[in-house]
């Protein structure tokens, strides 16, 4: 019997309390809604570029652990993909050398990348010059000529000063066809 009444009582009680929740459904108040099951919906959580109690440096976003390679970053030729010896050191030569139509290509993406600043001779002189007066590097300087493939091959990829780096518009097959066309013009001499 007790068992019973109570059990009532508990039903009322919810009914009273679901029908309560939902009054104030639609309508406007300057209260808080009565909110029984927060059914996850108000989570604590970080957001980018925010400060964190929980992390020793304070800040929410983490950096990468060391080594960790970005998806379509993976080379299995470090050499081809940095212009780098496993010993860090700058290769000396052009891995594609001898490959078909490289410095064809090299001319090529040489033409669209690098002659509006560096000129059609590589002196430093193209389009940039001769409409604003900025000089781009000589590629036909000594000093450059005597760098090792590697170094230029640096350069191209992440950018010398002034300059940017081109990693993410010339893949690295290109990257190296245009050196080939470089050393081919620097040969040429002035
Ligand atoms: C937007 C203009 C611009 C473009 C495009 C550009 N460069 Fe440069 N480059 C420069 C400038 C300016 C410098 C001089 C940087 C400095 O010394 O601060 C330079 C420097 C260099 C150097 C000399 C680095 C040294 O040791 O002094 C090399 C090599 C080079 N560029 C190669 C290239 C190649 C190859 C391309 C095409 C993929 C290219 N650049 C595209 C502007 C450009």
């Amino acid at each position: 019997m007790r068992k019973g009444r109570s059990c009532g009582l508990g039903t009322a009680l919810l009914t009273v309390m679901i029908v309560a929740s939902g009054c104030t459904r639609g309508t406007t108040s300057r209260r808080p809604p009565i909110h029984p099951n927060p059914n996850m919906d108000v989570q604590p959580k970080y957001t980018p570029q925010n400060t964190s109690e929980f992390f020793y440096d304070g800040a929410t976003m983490r950096l990468p652990l060391p080594g960790t390679i970005a998806r379509g970053e993976f080379s299995e030729e470090p050499t081809l993909a940095t212009g780098r010896l496993a010993d860090g050191s700058f290769a000396t030569t052009n891995p594609l050398a001898g490959r078909p139509h490289l410095v064809d290509r090299g001319r090529e993406r040489f033409g669209i990348y690098c002659q509006p600043c560096h000129g059609e001779s590589a002196n430093g002189r193209g389009m940039l010059y001769e409409r604003s007066g900025v000089e781009s590097a000589n590629l036909k300087e000594q000093r450059i000529v005597d760098q090792p493939d590697g170094q230029l091959f640096d350069v191209i990829t992440n950018g010398l000063g002034l300059m940017s780096g081109y990693k993410y518009p010339i893949p690295p097959e290109d990257r190296w066809a245009i050196l080939a066309f470089v050393r081919q013009l620097q040969q040429e001499g002035e």
